[in-house]
């Protein structure tokens, strides 16, 4: 694997296969990886000719500089991890050569996508996610991009902004790795003690219960019941919403294919996020 620092780096390794139209697969991060990065480095191999990894905390995307600070870096360890995957190329760049003096960061209406959800307790988030995707998608420009379900609300935005841009790049979404116990694989699970590890399970308990509910309930009725489960758990709930895939608009007298339940919650100081399809799509 190739360890990229630059943009003329990039721009040099990956010229010919721009220039020969190889399928260019690419996964940007923040880094501290995880079953759920590798395993779409794996899908990416799957369909592409070679694929490209980054990491790079992304200042913008954080609304409380505490979080920015405390987020786990350990680029040798993730580049050990991603070179066992099979990963071509790995982009680890500066913030300033990411964000150099004058840049024009990316300014995009995505209401009401943005306005729900982690967009109201988290603002200015996605507005910060879109900006540094445009950019690693300007610098990389890949055919196929591929991101998470597990940040469900990030799939759906990042799909609109390369919609409204007009970007030609196939946006490709892995599904939730999950620990034996249910727990949606996360960066932030380093910061769980194995008792409150223990204690994140419900939150898969109560999205899968949703899904039984759902044949037999209303959503109203199934995020009434998935509201006290989490209630009577050790965590705290931030917000639980069962929504329309496409719209993320929640869904109170009946279902739509894709219906998602979204949810957040801390176990102690972290913050816990997992969604799960309640009715397929
Ligand atoms: O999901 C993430 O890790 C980040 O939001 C992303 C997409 C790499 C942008 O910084």
């Amino acid at each position: 694997m190739l360890v990229l620092e630059t943009l003329r780096a990039v721009q040099q390794s990956l010229k010919t296969a721009i220039e020969t139209n190889k399928k260019i697969g690419f996964v940007p991060t923040m880094g501290a990886l995880h079953e759920g990065h590798l395993s779409l480095i794996t899908k990416a191999k799957e369909t592409c000719d070679l694929v490209v990894a980054s990491i790079f905390v992304n200042p913008t995307q954080f609304n409380n500089p505490a979080d920015l600070d405390k987020y786990p870096r350990m680029p040798e360890k993730d580049a050990a991890l991603l070179e066992s995957v099979g990963c071509d190329f790995l982009f680890l760049p500066t913030t300033e050569s990411i964000y150099p003096e004058g840049y024009e960061h990316l300014k995009m209406d995505l209401a009401p996508l943005d306005e729900v959800m982690e967009g109201k307790y988290r603002p200015g988030h996605f507005a910060g996610v879109i900006d540094v995707v445009s950019r690693l998608f300007d610098i990389v420009k890949p055919t196929h991009a591929f991101f998470g379900r597990k940040d469900f609300q990030q799939v759906m935005i990042i799909k609109y902004m390369t919609k409204k841009l007009n970007l030609t790049i196939e946006i490709v979404v892995g599904e939730t790795i999950r620990e034996q116990s249910g727990l949606a694989m996360s960066s932030r699970n380093l910061r769980l003690s194995e008792q409150q590890k223990q204690q994140a399970t419900v939150i898969y308990e109560t999205l899968s219960f949703g899904k039984e509910m759902a044949p037999f309930l209303s959503p109203q009725e199934v995020l009434i019941e998935m509201i006290s489960i989490i209630e009577a758990s050790t965590l705290e709930l931030e917000y639980l919403e069962i929504v329309d895939a496409e719209t993320l608009l929640p869904l109170t007298d009946f279902w739509l294919p894709g219906a998602t339940a979204c949810v957040v919650a801390y176990c102690g100081e972290v913050r816990l996020i997992d969604n799960l399809e309640l009715v397929t799509a």
